[in-house]
């Protein structure tokens, strides 16, 4: 790796814009300043009339995901290399154990999937899909060990969602070792009623997937989890939060001092329930939980973006493809449940939030990337570009105009569920603690060079 200097940049972070040079040495930023000399074996690159923004963090991926009978399609690989090209520097992924499996054997396959294949940084949420005395002395030690958040399913019954007890103990520890627990909040018993119901009812498309998990269930789910949270003194997050209902949910219990944030998905932006409805079983590739929504809820979430209701936007990128989404053609409870978006989520919301006014410039700094930071327990090291962080930048040309599209998509995956959306910008360089991995929006740099980041519970 050589050094680089980056000149000229329009550079903009969540709280300050000005025009400056980047010297990125030995891997992290180590001066910023107008008119910087470039010391000797330095690459410069000028980035006169582009932003300049801190590498983009996806808070919510699954990489590896052994999900409904089978795995999702990316691998370490090819999804950092995706998410590389869409200006995202950092991931967090889910290690996810099966409900008779030990926390640390997950942590262990986790560790192979990732071993050699990375090329950015990433980093673990620990799912706790059982809560038992062998599972809490792991927990003790795989936070010790730098995993410094925990997952729980209230949805997923029978297969990953836990009880109430063991939810109420989970979020006990969380609390008392000072790490945040993070939450797919859906009240299962409620999904369960209305699936049979359906399928009862001779209902087995994909559209139905969305009447078996309306807005109520997933509000509720909210205030389940905030009232746990209350119970309990933990610090609570919202994955993938979809609708309306289930924001008033989180900012009542702001209100009353629960400490909630909320992470809402660029599909649920952008997306809504009529593309579940598409015909031809063509509606199964846009099944996800939460679902996607009536389109009146997109303006409550961008608001809530605005309003800093919602913090950190995700992708909870879950690539199935076109076949394995037939293993639910008869029964849509069957359909494996996901949408992939991690190449998409950065450019996707700079294009529909900034350009269109949405959200300025700042707000889609701190969203895409210095809240999950912050709340994650990356920042400075992550989402910032200061003096001593890593050199993780995105060099972004606003005026580039592309189609997305999944013939030029990154992702291992048959279809874009933005297929033919305009684009506006493009990642003209990206890189990884110095390390140049993308330029022109394709990838030219190394695999294996991600390293797991090691994160110390907040204590908040
Ligand atoms: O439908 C989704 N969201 N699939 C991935 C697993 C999850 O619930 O996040
Ligand atoms: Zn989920
Ligand atoms: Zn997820």
């Amino acid at each position: 790796m050589s050094d680089l200097l980056i000149k000229n940049g329009d550079i903009v972070t969540a709280s300050a814009r000005y025009t400056a040079d980047i010297l990125c040495q030995d891997g992290s930023i180590s001066a910023i300043g107008e008119n910087l000399d470039a010391p000797p074996d330095t690459e410069i690159y000028d980035a006169e009339g582009k932003y300049v923004f801190p590498g983009f963090i996806d808070p919510h991926t699954h990489v590896y995901l052994p999900f409904m009978g089978t795995f999702a399609k990316d691998d370490y690989e090819t999804a950092t290399v995706s998410a590389l090209c869409g200006g995202t520097t950092t991931l967090i992924d889910f290690v996810i154990p099966g409900q008779d499996e030990a926390p640390l054997s997950a942590i262990d396959t986790w560790k192979d999937q990732a071993a050699g294949k990375a090329a950015s940084d990433f980093s673990w949420h620990m799912a706790v899909t059982r809560f038992d005395d062998e599972v809490e002395s792991q927990l003790r030690e795989i936070v010790a060990s730098g995993i410094a958040s925990f997952k729980v399913f209230l949805a997923y019954k029978g297969a990953l969602g836990i009880d109430d007890t063991e939810l109420f103990n989970t979020m006990k520890l969380a609390k008392e070792l000072g790490v945040i627990v993070t939450a797919h909040c859906e009240n299962p018993d409620m999904v369960s009623s209305l699936q049979e119901q359906l399928l009862a009812q001779g209902k087995t498309g994909p559209k139905w997937h969305e009447p078996s998990r309306p807005v109520e269930v997933e509000a509720e789910g909210t205030r389940h989890l905030c009232t746990m949270s209350e119970l309990t003194g933990a610090h609570c997050y919202v994955v993938h939060l979809s609708c309306q209902q289930a924001l008033q949910e989180a900012v009542e219990a702001k209100f009353r001092g629960v400490d909630v944030w909320v992470e809402s998905l660029i599909q649920h932006l952008l997306l809504d329930k009529s593309y579940a409805e598409r015909p031809d079983f063509e509606g199964a590739n846009f099944v996800m939980s939460p679902p996607l929504r009536e389109k009146h809820n997109q303006d409550v979430l961008w608001d809530g973006f605005k309003h800093g209701f919602v913090s950190t936007l995700g992708s909870d990128h879950a690539p199935f493809d076109t076949e394995q989404k037939k293993m639910g053609k008869d029964d849509f409870t069957l359909i494996p449940n996901g949408i992939p978006s991690l190449e998409d989520r950065v450019r996707m919301f700079y294009t529909h939030g900034v350009e269109t006014g949405r959200i300025n410039l700042h707000r889609f700094v701190y969203a895409a990337s210095t809240a999950a930071a912050k709340i994650f327990g990356l920042f400075p090291r992550k989402g910032t570009i200061q003096l001593g962080s890593d050199a993780d930048l995105v060099v972004y040309d606003p005026e580039h105009r592309d189609t997305i599209s999944a013939d030029t998509h990154h992702m291992n995956i048959d279809y874009n569920p933005f297929e033919n959306f305009d684009v506006h910008g493009r990642c003209d360089l990206v890189t990884v603690r110095g390390n140049i991995q993308v330029r022109e929006g394709e990838f030219v740099g190394e695999t294996g060079i991600g390293r797991l980041l090691k994160r110390e519970p907040t204590h908040f």
